[in-house]
């Protein structure tokens, strides 16, 4: 039943779950940095998230939704992020294989805030510039985003 209520998501509603997916991972590493103990499992999948599934995410906003709307400003800056981010979270991974927790815990807080705003961002533009692509273009997305998790 999850498979076909996911079969019948449009591009917009997938893009807003994983941004909901993400806000779980940030969450829960924003809560870990308030604890004096470090949480250096937790840490480790967050930042396999960030460095695997996530880049499907990236992926389904360059490559199939920033090639179809016209908003070039915009998705110049949602450009950057993404390649900012990529490279906060290599230094993360760095700093977790060295257990280095005081560099750590820097570099989640800059991600938490880069993912924050950016994602607070997305979420305020998409609506209406998918509003603006006809059904049969959606479609193709959709079909386009799908691929990429089969
Ligand atoms: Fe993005
Ligand atoms: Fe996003």
């Amino acid at each position: 039943m999850g498979h076909k209520r996911r079969k019948n998501k449009g591009p917009l509603k997938m893009l807003s779950s994983a941004h909901e997916k993400q806000h779980e991972f940030l969450d829960r590493l924003a809560r870990s940095l308030e604890k004096k103990r470090d949480s250096w499992e937790q840490w480790g999948d967050t930042i396999q998230f960030f460095q695997g599934p996530y880049l499907r995410h990236v992926a389904d906003e360059e490559k199939t939704l920033f090639t179809r709307i016209d908003s070039p400003t915009l998705i110049a800056g949602l450009v950057r992020d993404h390649a900012r981010q990529a490279a906060l979270w290599d230094q993360a991974k760095e700093c977790f294989e060295a257990r280095d927790a005081d560099m750590i815990r820097l570099l989640f807080r800059s991600l938490i805030q880069n993912h924050t705003a950016h994602n607070e961002l997305e979420d305020s533009n998409f609506p209406q510039l998918l509003h603006g692509l006809t059904a049969e273009t959606l479609d193709t997305m959709r079909g386009e985003m799908r691929a990429r998790r089969d």
